[in-house]
């Protein structure tokens, strides 16, 4: 198959890039750099032994994506261009709004236009809003609190609504709950621009030295100790289950959660990661961060049952990963 990755260079992108190439994928990556660097291509061939084909395009300019579709066969499309800045998009929604929507209708249209059959869609936990845990593929959404979550809800509703009208094809809206980790050679992983806001790779940084604390935001939540309990999963895992999705998916429209289904609080990880990685985290709790849910984590039993695919790492890997990551090359 070959397969079109669009935030092909970013950070679940690259490792997806990883397992598609080693899976015997040919892979074409569309991405504007916005938030990602060029030299991730060199890192993947290095991996890979295997060399993606490499558009410095944005997903949002019509003529730019015409070429690419116009020049290569793609049997399917990963669609992982978007900003995701929670914060940053309640400072600037309409940027958010633009850029996540419009990449994806540009995306979609040239499916369409070019009879490309298979689409997977980056989407979030984040949609789920304020429902009751475990999170299952059929409740209702409830409403977010920001602009960046609004928009994965309103691209999931332009896929569903354009598969509808275009049988033939496949759509997976995947659900990703907290992706976390990095390729086990150390070589890509996640690079935040600025002061970390999701809590790895703020660990990672208070680990080696460039950040003097970590806050832990809150220790009042209806929790087993407090603070704050989320379905970390590991990259390469998720990875994995975007593989899963290409070859397993049926036609029509299919949204699956991609998580372990399973809880680790923030005191949890920090632990673990201290015992993992023989470093200290120095912490302080502070106020919760406004927004936050107590607890957010996945049932996985759809994608265990139709993809066949579950999470095979533990959090311990995943410290021990996004601290070799960040040591190398953070
Ligand atoms: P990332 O920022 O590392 O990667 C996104 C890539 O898309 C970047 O390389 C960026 O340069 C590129 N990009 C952005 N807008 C573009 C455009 N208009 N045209 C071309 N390229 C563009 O982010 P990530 O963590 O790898 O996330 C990938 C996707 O998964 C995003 O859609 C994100 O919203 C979604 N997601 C991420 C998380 C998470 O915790 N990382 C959780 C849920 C969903
Ligand atoms: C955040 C986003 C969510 C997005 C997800 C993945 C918010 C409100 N939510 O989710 O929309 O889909 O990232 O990108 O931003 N924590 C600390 N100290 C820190 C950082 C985090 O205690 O410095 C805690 C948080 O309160 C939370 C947990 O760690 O309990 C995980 O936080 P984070 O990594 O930011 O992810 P989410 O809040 O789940």
């Amino acid at each position: 198959m070959l397969i079109l990755v669009t935030g092909g260079t970013g950070y679940i992108g690259s490792h997806t890039c990883v397992e598609l190439l080693n899976n015997g994928c040919d892979v074409i990556i569309l991405d504007n750099l916005v938030n990602s660097e060029r030299e991730v291509v060199d890192r993947i061939a290095k991996i890979t032994g295997k060399r993606p084909l490499f558009y410095q395009v944005d997903a949002t300019e019509a003529a730019a994506v015409d070429a690419v579709f116009s020049a290569h066969p793609i049997d399917g499309v990963i669609h992982f261009a978007g900003l995701k800045a929670v914060g940053e998009s309640v400072e600037k929604p309409l940027a958010y709004y633009k850029n996540n929507l419009l990449s994806t209708m540009v995306i979609l249209e040239h499916c369409v236009k070019y009879g490309v059959p298979r689409f997977v869609f980056s989407s979030s936990a984040t949609v789920y809003g304020e429902n009751e845990v475990p999170f299952v593929e059929t409740m209702e959404l409830k409403p977010r609190s920001n602009p960046y979550g609004e928009t994965k809800a309103m691209c999931e509703k332009i896929l569903s609504d354009t598969a509808s009208r275009n049988p033939e094809m496949s759509v997976a809206l995947l659900r990703y709950f907290n992706p976390v980790g990095a390729h086990e050679s150390g070589l890509i992983g996640e690079k935040p621009r600025g002061v970390p806001n999701n809590l790895m790779p703020y660990v990672t940084q208070v680990a080696k030295g460039l950040l003097p604390e970590l806050r832990v935001f809150g220790s009042d939540y209806p929790t087993p100790d407090g603070t704050g309990v989320r379905d970390y999963i590991h990259v390469m895992d998720l990875a994995e289950g975007h593989l899963a999705a290409l070859e397993k998916m049926g036609r029509g429209v299919h949204i699956y959660n991609l998580g372990t289904g399973r809880g680790t609080s923030v005191l949890e990880l920090i632990t673990t990661f201290e015992q993992v990685n023989k470093v200290k985290i120095p912490y302080r709790i502070v106020d919760r961060r406004p927004g936050d849910v107590a607890e957010c984590w996945a049932d996985v039993s759809k994608a265990r049952r139709e993809l066949g695919w579950t999470a095979k790492r533990g959090i311990a890997e995943m410290c021990r990963d996004a601290w070799r990551f960040e040591q190398l090359h953070g």
